[in-house]
């Protein structure tokens, strides 16, 4: 399993943290999107993809990077942001527009990211997202012995 993690993480690099913690589990090469060529995605089965939070949004290169894939196939794919406010459901936008690419989501996480005073993500946090990684490994090795076409079981 060849796997890629793309990310941004402009303020205090509380999403690279995430980020490094993620790929260390899944032995990932970890890439902030400005050194990524969309061609890249070819080359790995399993993409994340990791913002923090501006505006209610992930960041703007990393919009326009997914928004400028072309559609694949086979290829899965899990997301992860850090904000302010401990809201998963700034995923979204990661899994409505991957899945409009034809990526299959196989796992996600979140967690708050500090503004002012340093602390998430913090020891625990950076925990969870490696157990989110391990299950993401899981996950993956499950769809990958099921059987083609398991409808006519
Ligand atoms: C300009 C700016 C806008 C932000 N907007 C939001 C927001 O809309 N909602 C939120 O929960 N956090 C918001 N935050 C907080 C960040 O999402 C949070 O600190 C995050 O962990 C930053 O990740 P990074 O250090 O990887 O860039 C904002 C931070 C900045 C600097």
């Amino acid at each position: 399993m060849e796997t890629l993690i793309v990310y941004k993480s402009v303020f205090h690099g509380n999403t690279k943290k995430i980020a490094i913690a993620m790929a260390e589990v899944l032995n990932a090469k970890f890439l902030d999107v400005e050194n990524v060529d969309k061609k890249i995605i070819g080359d790995y089965d399993l993409i994340g993809f990791g913002s923090g939070i501006y505006y209610d949004k992930p960041q703007k290169k990393l919009m326009e990077y997914i928004e400028g894939l072309n559609n694949v196939k086979n290829k899965k794919a899990f997301v992860f942001s850090t904000s302010r406010q401990n809201r998963s459901d700034y995923n979204d936008w990661f899994k409505e527009n991957l899945s409009d690419k034809g990526f299959e989501i196989i796992g996600e996480f979140h967690c708050k990211g500090h503004t002012i005073f340093k602390g998430n993500p913090n020891e625990e946090d950076l925990e969870n997202a490696k157990e989110v990684a391990r299950n993401i490994i899981n996950t993956y090795n499950q769809i990958l012995d099921m059987p083609e076409d398991s409808t006519n079981i």
